[in-house]
């Protein structure tokens, strides 16, 4: 077994390997290139040790925004032909080339906890940023509500690409004119880890839709077969929104917008409650279905500073289902895949944004969370993901916000390092 230092020793090794001067890549060979949530956990990292290091971070992905205020999900500094599909098959419409998508909003609530590390520093740093917070937020405000719950309008957008959150959406798209074309995912990671051709069909198709409507958010509302109202959204909206407007008071900001748009967001999160399942759940909008699918998503709910008393005995009979919790879907659900990406495995990054809430709220389950997840990764590594049920490493490895969540909470030191 390895020691806590060593184990403290090896995150930070990782974090700098993965350093590419402004950003950080999640991986080196599955994901060279900038991603956005990931950059917002890199950050939290960062400022473990180097909060300096940390703010440029947030500030090279920043400087990716566009001018109608999306923060995109994949930021291209550079070419890799390791990568499919590049800046050539997106073009974005950006200052930096980039995807045409965004991803779930946690800068602001990651932005939080860099600054908490020095808040001297920190108040300089956010108000340069925070005009470009609010101008993404609203973005979602503006383009994304469906019942004031947030959509996606591609899979990766919610970050969980391959979840069933999305089959119905994704059943109701042909291909067509998707023609040929190489994927160079699983050449980096075995294909059983990986989403289907069918689904990457589905992903490159919807890609080529946004590029055929020049990314213009009106036109890309107008008939599009994929709108999913989907809770990693709206929690992490929810919460990112509460971030932002106490960074805003801190700044002496006006923050009555913010304010109305946490009233609309946690209106728009009861929108996602599916009564049959007793659970939040994702909701097809096309065609007014639940996904049916108790996902890790579904306990945002605490995150998102919901009381949900509710969600409590689903976490803990779903954790009990499983040796390492939390799973991305429910084991007893019929799509349950232990080791395919979003469709079971356990992410610890996720753990640690579900564990924010659960601590917040006082629940016990929070520090069995943090637990579990420590003896995940001091067991099996620093992987992307890993089985629920016997903690096999999967997808890449040596990953940036496994090290980093590793570092800023998971570490028996995190706090102290
Ligand atoms: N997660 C996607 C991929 O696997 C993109 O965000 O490439």
């Amino acid at each position: 077994m390895n020691s806590v230092e060593s184990m403290d020793q090896t995150a930070r090794e990782i974090m700098h390997a993965n350093d590419k001067g402004g950003y950080t890549v999640p991986t080196h060979g599955l994901y060279p290139y900038q991603w956005n949530w990931d950059s917002a956990f890199a950050a939290y990292g960062f400022a473990q040790f180097d909060v300096e290091r940390a703010w440029l971070e947030l500030e090279t992905l920043f400087s990716a925004q566009w001018d109608n205020g999306m923060v995109p999900h994949i930021i291209f500094h550079q070419q890799d032909a390791g990568y499919f599909p590049g800046p050539d098959v997106w073009q974005g419409i950006g200052p930096i080339p980039s995807s045409g998508i965004s991803q779930p909003p946690i800068a602001a609530t990651m932005a939080k906890l860099v600054y908490d590390k020095d808040p001297e520093m920190g108040k300089k740093r956010i108000g340069a940023l925070y005009d470009k917070m609010i101008a993404w937020h609203q973005w979602f405000m503006d383009w994304r509500l469906d019942n004031d719950a947030v959509c996606i309008t591609h899979p990766w957008e919610a970050g969980r690409d391959n979840a069933p959150d999305w089959d119905i959406a994704m059943a109701a798209i042909e291909p067509e004119g998707v023609g040929e074309y190489t994927r160079r995912d699983t050449t980096h990671v075995d294909s059983s880890m990986r989403p289907t051709k069918y689904d990457y069909d589905r992903y490159i198709w919807l890609v080529k839709r946004g590029v055929a409507l020049g990314w213009d958010d009106a036109a890309m509302l107008d008939n599009t077969p994929f709108r999913v109202a989907d809770p990693t959204m709206t929690f992490t909206l929810l919460r990112a929104q509460r971030d932002l407007a106490d960074f805003g008071r801190m700044l002496g900001k006006d923050v009555t917008t913010t304010e109305a748009a946490i009233k609309q967001l946690e209106a728009g999160a009861q929108s996602l409650w599916n009564p049959e399942l007793a659970s939040y759940d994702s909701r097809d909008v096309n065609s007014e279905q639940w996904s049916g699918a108790i996902s890790n998503a579904s306990f945002l709910c605490w995150y998102a500073g919901l009381e949900a008393p509710e969600m409590k005995s689903v976490l803990n009979d779903v954790m009990s289902t499983v040796k390492y919790g939390v799973p991305s879907l429910d084991t007893r659900n019929e799509k349950f895949d232990a080791k395919r990406y979003w469709r079971g495995p356990v992410w610890p990054m996720f753990n640690n944004l579900i564990a924010m809430g659960l601590d917040e709220m006082g629940m016990q389950e929070g520090t069995m969370l943090r637990q579990s997840t420590a003896d995940l990764i001091m067991e099996h590594g620093f992987s992307e993901y890993f089985d629920p049920l016997d903690g096999s490493p999967a997808g890449g490895k040596t990953f940036t916000w496994t090290a980093a969540i590793w570092l800023g909470w998971a570490s028996p030191t995190a706090g102290a390092n």
